[in-house]
């Protein structure tokens, strides 16, 4: 396998807890690309966690901030770019990416991504009710638009990291 021809950006989506950072890394790793995550950029930029920019600026100055980063961030070339799970919630924000990338669906069952995101204290949309409840919401809404927006759609639920990584380099060559 060739792991060195993958063409282009490759640009990961999907829920919370899904995978993203995980995969992005390894994966990026395994085809010499550089791995970028937009949350770890806001964070540097600010000098702030997360629910700190939501405590002051709320979700609205969260997704401004989130927005402008991933307008420069796609001008890079051969990256792993992982996303924060609210990136394609903005129409022009799923433009930009499929423009800019091969755009990956990472999918997971909502008890999966319960069981990952469960003793986390840095997802402010999380904090507050019950856990499932909130990523089924989450789920339920959101769902449609990763389908919409990804160009190749990948189950990150039922198999091992290096296995999905394994089958996610060949649907990219
Ligand atoms: C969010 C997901 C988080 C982060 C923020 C909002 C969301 O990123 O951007 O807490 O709306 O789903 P991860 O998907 O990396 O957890």
């Amino acid at each position: 396998l060739d792991t060195g021809s993958v063409p282009g950006n490759v640009i990961l989506i999907g829920m919370m807890g899904a995978g993203k950072t995980t995969i992005g890394k390894l994966l990026a790793s395994q085809i010499g690309k550089t791995f970028v995550d937009t949350d770890h950029e806001i964070q540097e930029r600010t000098g702030v966690r997360i629910p700190v920019i939501f405590e002051i600026e709320g979700e609205t100055g969260f997704r401004k901030r989130e927005t402008e980063v991933l307008r420069e961030i796609v001008q890079l070339q051969n990256i792993v770019l992982a996303t924060g799970g609210g990136a394609i919630l903005r129409p022009e924000n799923r433009a930009l990416l499929r423009q800019h990338g091969t755009v990956v669906y990472l999918c997971a069952p909502v008890s999966e991504l319960q069981r990952r995101t469960r003793l986390d204290k840095n997802r402010p949309l999380l904090q507050t009710g019950n856990l499932h409840a909130r990523l089924q919401e989450l789920y339920t809404q959101r769902d449609p638009i990763y389908r919409q927006t990804a160009h190749i759609i990948i189950d990150s639920g039922r198999q091992g990291v290096r296995v999905l990584v394994q089958k996610l380099i060949q649907k990219l060559l």
